[in-house]
This record gives C-alpha cells, sequence and structure tokens, in this order.
C-alpha cells in the first residue's frame, strides 16, 4: 500500500532550502505521513536514557544536523533522503546533482544479495594441503553448524558457502584462512556472521588439527556490492558561463586523474562517502564498516583507485532516425555528427553492507524516522539508494570543481552561516549573505554592520 501512495509523490521540491526548518519538517513529515510523535523525534531525538542503552559510559548526547537531500529519482522512484552531517554545502550539492540526473531520468541502481565474509584464521597447521582439502570436503556439516540464525535463516538468508585461502608466509609463519559467506538479508549482519565463525571455529581447529586465533566477519564486503548509474545530456550542464559539451569532458578528465592518482583518488572518494557516510548516520548503520569496506574495494588491484566511472558517450538525438527517412539520403559527415548528442555516463560500485533491522537501526528513534522517510524497504533498497546518493555526491563535487571550483559555492553557504551568527532571521538571512558574497568579504563584523545598518 505505502508503496502505491508513494508512487505519485515527487521528491523535486524546489526552494526546499528557503523555507523555515518547521516549514520543511512539515513538508516531510506529510510526505512520509509521520505521526505527530515521529515528528517530535525528528527535532527530540535520542534520549539520554535511550543513549545510556546504547553505549557505555554515557554522560550525555550529541547531536549533528538532519538535512534532507531532495529531487532524487531512483529506478523511476521518487525518494528524500536524510542525511547527518556537519559539513555545509553536502546536503545542498547533492540536491542539486540529483536534480541534474533527473534530466537522464534519474539513477539506475542495482545490488548483490546480501553475502557477508567471516574469517576464521588456523594457525599451527601440520599439514596445510591436508587441512584444506578436509575442510574442503567437511563443507555440508560446516555450513550446517554456520546456521545459527534462526530469523535469518526463516528470512530466507543464512550460511551459502566456505572458502579456502591459503598464506605460506606471513610475517609469523604460515596460515590458512577460511571464509564462511552467509546471507544476512535485512541486517548488517555483524552479529549473526561472527557467532556463526566463532560457533565453527572448533570444528575447523579438528579438521586442520591447528588453532583458531581469530573469528570475525570482514569489512571486505565485496560479495555485497551495490551500484547505480546515471546518464545525463551535456545540455544540462550549459550555464551562462560554461558549455555543457566542456563541462562533461572535464569531469571525465577530473575522474581519470582519481583512477590514476592516488592522491587525488582519496579526496575524490572521500566526497563520494561525505553522502553515503550520511545517509548511513541518519539510518544508524555503521559507517566505519563501509568506509573500511569502500577504501579496501577502491585498492582491490593493488593501487588505490577512483570507485566511480565517468565518462562522455554519444548517442543519437530521438528523432533523427525519422529526420533521415524524410530527409533524402545524401546526408553529408557534418549534418551525421550534427545529430549526435553529448551525455554524460556516470558510475559507482562499492561494498555497502547497511541493515535496516537490529543495532541503531532499531534502537535509535530517529534512525527508525529516517527509513521511515526513505518508504526503504530491504537493506537492499538501503544499499542502492546509498549508492545513488554517492554518485550524486561526487558529481556535484566534480561539477563544482571543473568549472568555478569548490569554494565559491562553500562560501556562499559559510554566508548564511555568518548571517545567522550576527543575529540575521529570516529573509535577512540570504539577503545578507548575498551582500557578503558580493562584497567579497564573508566575515561577522561585517555582517554585523549590515544587519544594524538595517534596523536603525
Ligand atoms: C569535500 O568534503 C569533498 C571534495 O573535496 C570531494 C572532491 O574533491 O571530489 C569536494
Amino acid at each position: 500500500m505505502a508503496n502505491l501512495a508513494n508512487h505519485h509523490r515527487s521528491s523535486r521540491l524546489s526552494g526546499f532550502y528557503q523555507k523555515s526548518v518547521a516549514e520543511r519538517a512539515t513538508i516531510v513529515a506529510q510526505w512520509a505521513h509521520l505521526t505527530p510523535a515521529e515528528q517530535t523525534i525528528l527535532t527530540e531525538s535520542l534520549t539520554v536514557a535511550q543513549a545510556d542503552k546504547m553505549v557505555e559510559n554515557v554522560v550525555g548526547r550529541y547531536s549533528l544536523p538532519f538535512g534532507i537531500g531532495v529531487n532524487f529519482l531512483i529506478n523511476q522512484r521518487d525518494y528524500l533522503i536524510p542525511m547527518v552531517i556537519e559539513e555545509p554545502s553536502v546536503v545542498a550539492a547533492v540536491s542539486f546533482a540529483a536534480r541534474l540526473a533527473r534530466a537522464g531520468d534519474g539513477f539506475r541502481t542495482g545490488s548483490t544479495d546480501p553475502v557477508m565474509i567471516a574469517q576464521v584464521q588456523l594457525l599451527d597447521i601440520p599439514d596445510p594441503d591436508l587441512a584444506i582439502s578436509h575442510i574442503l570436503a567437511a563443507k555440508a556439516e560446516l555450513l550446517a553448524l554456520a546456521d545459527t540464525s534462526p530469523t535469518i535463516r526463516e528470512l530466507g538468508g543464512g550460511p551459502l558457502a566456505i572458502e579456502v585461502r591459503s598464506f605460506a608466509q606471513t610475517p609469523t609463519g604460515p596460515m590458512v584462512i577460511v571464509h564462511l559467506l552467509f546471507d544476512t538479508r535485512d541486517a548488517m549482519g555483524a552479529n549473526a556472521i561472527n557467532t556463526a565463525a566463532e560457533t565453527i571455529a572448533p570444528t575447523l581447529e579438528k579438521l586442520s588439527g591447528g588453532r583458531a586465533l581469530l573469528r570475525i566477519l570482514s569489512n571486505l564486503t565485496d560479495q555485497r556490492r551495490a551500484w547505480a548509474e546515471v546518464t545525463i545530456p551535456a545540455e544540462a550542464f550549459t550555464t551562462p558561463d560554461y558549455s555543457g559539451t566542456q563541462v562533461i569532458a572535464d569531469i571525465a578528465h577530473a575522474n581519470a586523474f582519481a583512477v590514476v592518482d592516488p592522491y587525488r583518488a582519496a579526496t575524490h572518494n572521500k566526497g563520494i562517502l561525505n553522502g553515503i557516510d550520511a545517509v548511513a548516520l541518519a539510518t544508524g548503520n555503521d559507517w566505519r564498516a563501509i568506509e573500511a569496506g569502500a577504501h579496501a574495494y577502491a585498492a582491490r588491484d593493488g593501487q588505490y583507485r577512483a570507485l566511480t566511472t565517468w565518462e562522455v558517450r554519444e548517442i543519437e538525438r530521438q528523432g533523427d532516425k525519422e529526420t533521415r527517412r524524410q530527409s533524402d539520403q545524401v546526408d553529408t559527415q557534418s549534418k551525421i555528427e550534427n545529430r549526435k548528442s553529448k551525455i554524460l555516463f556516470g558510475r559507482l560500485e562499492l561494498p555497502l553492507s547497511v541493515g535496516v533491522v537490529g543495532g541503531a537501526t532499531r534502537s535509535h528513534p530517529l534512525a527508525q524516522v529516517a527509513l521511515k522517510i526513505l518508504g526503504i524497504q530491504s537493506a537492499r533498497e538501503l544499499s542502492e539508494v546509498m549508492a545513488a546518493v554517492g554518485l550524486a555526491q561526487n558529481l556535484a563535487a566534480l561539477r563544482a570543481l571543473v568549472t568555478d571550483g569548490i569554494q565559491r559555492g562553500h562560501m556562499a553557504l559559510h554566508a548564511r552561516q555568518v548571517a545567522i551568527a550576527a543575529g540575521a532571521s529570516g529573509q535577512d538571512v540570504d539577503s545578507i549573505a548575498a551582500q557578503l558574497v558580493r562584497e567579497g568579504q564573508v566575515r561577522l563584523e561585517r555582517a554585523k554592520e549590515i544587519l544594524s545598518k538595517r534596523y536603525e
């Protein structure tokens, strides 16, 4: 039912940023059918008593802004994106990029099954080759033992496979590493898979004649990936100052820089994670796990690289076949070229182990509200939305970097904060911010001066 209702909503919310916090909250509440209690949670968030149950030695709470990325169209469905982040510009930038993506019908996404990997480290093995063959021969027994979560089993998940890797040489000698692949369905699954790893370890010791040391999941969840793609016509990038064709060519150059140079790739991928982490935080997911997986995956061929692809492609404009039939067959080469248009194709793929049940997704009241705003049905869907957000965030950063540079947008937002700090409210915020930027001096003193002149 919820899905049907969602069908007719548009996340294209023009001027959302100009509204007051209360107005925005009302729009989001209507969008997501939030109850009055859920609306209160938006501003009150976690209580100290709830915080005290989440971690140890609690003495207070720490708040961060909870913003909404707008304009997202993903697989033909509109989404509002809850984002928790301290950095200005990120939410504005991602919303801008999502609007650009609508010119190409939004994002298309996909994902693998939610398959996690647990590792058991085996040491002091008398005969590694024999141990490996014993372990592989006992696969069925090991998988049955690892089936430790009835809840996950009922949902169609559970242990899938056993793989063995051998390291003949390490700084402390040879070791055999056993991987347990486990479909954790809608859970991030850390607890389930760690329990399964600990459960099979004694049997692995018997099979190998060795000693099991570490029994823990891997954050390089390369069997649990999500991807997003976007195709945007060059014209969508055209502004009075820049040609769209040039901008998309330069975005491809910027991406190529991050493909070959780890110094640039780290910053490039950080920008992607600005968006992904913000959604992870909003939904109560483990963003350190996501970071670890993303960076390890970015270095999977031995060199740390961009997680994205951006390239310029040529397509025939729609209706060209018709045009060609109507004109006679004597097209010149230049006429044919005129009919081609340039588009920007982008793709992001990365490991994304996120859950929509258990952990902080359950215990943090605002995480629950965030999931309701997203209207997410499964962990896979959440991971795909995150991939789209990461791709949009990267697009926004690259577009800014290849045109005005990143500081101009930052300055405009910084100026708003300075105006607010000077005491401005309502419409004064934007007009004073605009004046500060125009004058090229975004300073608190100047903002106070302008404000006091207005009301003297
Ligand atoms: C800033 O938080 C992120 C960027 O540096 C990303 C990038 O350079 O691509 C703008």
